[in-house]
């Protein structure tokens, strides 16, 4: 459809990740080709170190929709968003996410066989979820094999949660996706290669597979850097924000071994998880992970990456989602610091803007 405002309006979405540590917001606009950064804020959770010390508290169930969405028009008032068009991005512990085949099928047929299969591997009953999928682009498909389908089963109660938030914080609730696809979009971007990507998050994390853009697999962890926090201050006998202090600025490179041992002993099973993943998709389909991609706030831990590199003996990357972005350059740095934490948030918002 011809659309002469289009032609002179850029089109606008927010991006929104309600994260355990903290909110993340992100305004990004698209005009022809070229894609800017508008505005961003962040709010950190002033309970979140209060939580992590409490053994019995799971997720973000404390915190109410009146109060998330409050904080959120905070911030957006703060960062002068005006827009009004919103993407918000489903933490992994909200969301079932899973991957099978089905046979070679036109177009048409291939919405009716997810639905007939979904059941099988969805633990929750159908109606009580909301399915979203990706289906391998069929100029990538091989004729002769079944089609590799990723899908997202979100239960009902959460999307109505993240409407009554959106409606609460004044915003049109465009659409819901879960970060771990948002992620692969804002990191993978044109990359062909075979790509772990593990996002490493305040509460959970995740190890998800990218396959020539398409992502195959996502597998949730309970490490995080939770754990991080509370083995360093426990070591040093320091409260959790020395604790992160410490962490942000010297991590793995801190002069104290006793401290390094225990990050190690948390890090290290992770390591172990993501070899396996990496080798069992080496056996499948007889092509190995090109490379490894790190993402989520603990990215930026100092050593994290060189660690990951010798021990997986693979290309490390941290890549920046805001690199294809227009921003003023006083931002650089400041971007740069912030990017592993905001992937989610700037890939859920691009594909607001895709379409
Ligand atoms: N420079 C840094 N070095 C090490 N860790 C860092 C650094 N900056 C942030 N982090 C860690 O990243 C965490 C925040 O990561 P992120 O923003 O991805 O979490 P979140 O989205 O709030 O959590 P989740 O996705 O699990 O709900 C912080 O709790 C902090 O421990
Ligand atoms: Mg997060």
């Amino acid at each position: 459809m011809f659309n002469p405002f289009r032609m002179f309006f850029p089109k606008k979405m927010v991006g929104i990740d309600i994260g355990t540590s903290s909110i993340k917001i992100v305004e990004i606009s698209r005009f022809g080709q070229g894609k800017t950064v508008e505005n961003y804020g962040e709010i950190k959770s002033a309970s979140f170190y209060k939580e992590l010390m409490d053994a019995n508290q799971k997720g973000r169930s404390l915190l109410s929709n009146d109060f998330i969405a409050k904080t959120i028009r905070g911030v957006l008032d703060e960062a002068n968003i005006k827009t009004k068009s919103a993407i918000f991005s489903i933490p992994d512990f909200s969301t079932f996410c899973t991957s099978f085949e089905i046979p070679q099928m036109t177009e048409k047929e291939i919405p009716n066989a997810i639905y007939f299969n979904a059941s099988q591997y969805i633990t929750l009953p159908i109606s009580e979820v909301t399915l979203d999928w990706l289906v391998e682009p069929s100029l990538q498909r091989d004729k002769s094999k079944p089609i590799k389908v990723f899908l997202v089963a979100v239960p009902n109660q959460v999307i109505q949660s993240y409407k009554e938030i959106a409606r609460l914080a004044g915003l049109k609730l465009y659409a819901l996706e879960a970060e771990a696809l948002g992620v692969a979009r804002a990191l993978v971007k044109n990359n062909k290669k075979s790509i772990c990507i593990i996002d490493i998050g305040a509460q959970s994390s995740t190890i998800n597979i990218v396959e020539r853009g398409f992502l195959r697999k996502s597998y949730s962890f309970n490490f995080n850097s939770g754990q991080l926090l509370k083995s360093v201050a426990q070591v040093l006998e320091v409260d959790l924000a020395q604790a992160q202090d410490i962490i942000n600025k010297e991590g793995l490179l801190f002069k104290r071994q006793d401290v390094t041992k225990a990050l190690y002993l948390l890090i290290d099973p992770l390591l172990a998880d993501i070899k396996n993943i990496v080798e069992e998709f080496l056996q499948a389909e007889k092509k190995p992970i090109e490379e490894i991609y790190l993402t989520g706030g603990t990215a930026n831990l100092p050593g994290l990456k060189e660690y990951f590199s010798e021990s997986l003996k693979k290309t490390v990357l941290a890549p920046n989602c805001f690199s294809d972005f227009l921003y003023p350059p006083i931002l650089e740095e400041t971007l740069k610091d912030l990017s592993p934490s905001f992937s989610a948030t700037i890939g859920v918002a691009l594909g607001g803007l895709d379409e």
